[in-house]
């Protein structure tokens, strides 16, 4: 048995092996679908989790190496998307298809919470491992600028 705390809250794994990928769990089992799969060995981000606050590719993320650690997701990331990365996203329409986006933010919240002022390179450095085929970044990195000055107290 496996025990994961997920957005908050204890999920009992009763048959799922330890090295099976987060992302699958989520998706699969409990039905989190806020998390893409995009490639699967970690290198798109799509899949893009917190582990204890850490940016995770969730798709390649044994889930026995997460027993005891707080995992969020997209889902879990805010009550009602107000996070200031969720806030920044919306008002610099940062989407287009879409399907990148929570591995998107869930990186953003992650690097802004390391780097409360980022610069355009510690942007870049952080958001490198998440790519875009709709080509978002111009407007991914701008509203994780706005975002972080939001989320400075
Ligand atoms: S699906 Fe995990 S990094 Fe691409
Ligand atoms: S918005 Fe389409 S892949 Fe990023």
């Amino acid at each position: 048995m496996i025990v994961l705390k997920i957005n908050g809250k204890a999920h009992e794994l009763a048959d799922v092996d330890a090295d099976t990928p987060l992302l699958w769990v989520l998706r699969d089992e409990l039905g989190l679908t806020g998390t893409k799969y995009g490639c699967g060995m970690a290198q798109c981000g799509a899949c893009t989790v917190h582990a204890d606050g850490q940016a995770v590719r969730s798709c390649v993320k044994p889930v026995g190496d997460l027993v005891g650690k707080e995992i969020t997701t997209i889902e879990g990331l805010s009550a009602d998307g107000d996070h200031p990365v969720q806030r920044a996203w919306k008002k610099f329409g940062v989407p287009q298809c879409g399907y990148c986006q929570a591995g998107q933010i869930m990186s953003a919240a992650a690097l802004i919470e390391s780097v409360p002022v980022p610069t355009d390179d510690d942007i870049d450095a952080g958001m490198a491992g998440n790519l875009c085929r709709c080509g978002t970044y111009v407007r991914i990195r701008a509203a994780i600028h706005a975002a972080a000055q939001d989320a400075r107290p």
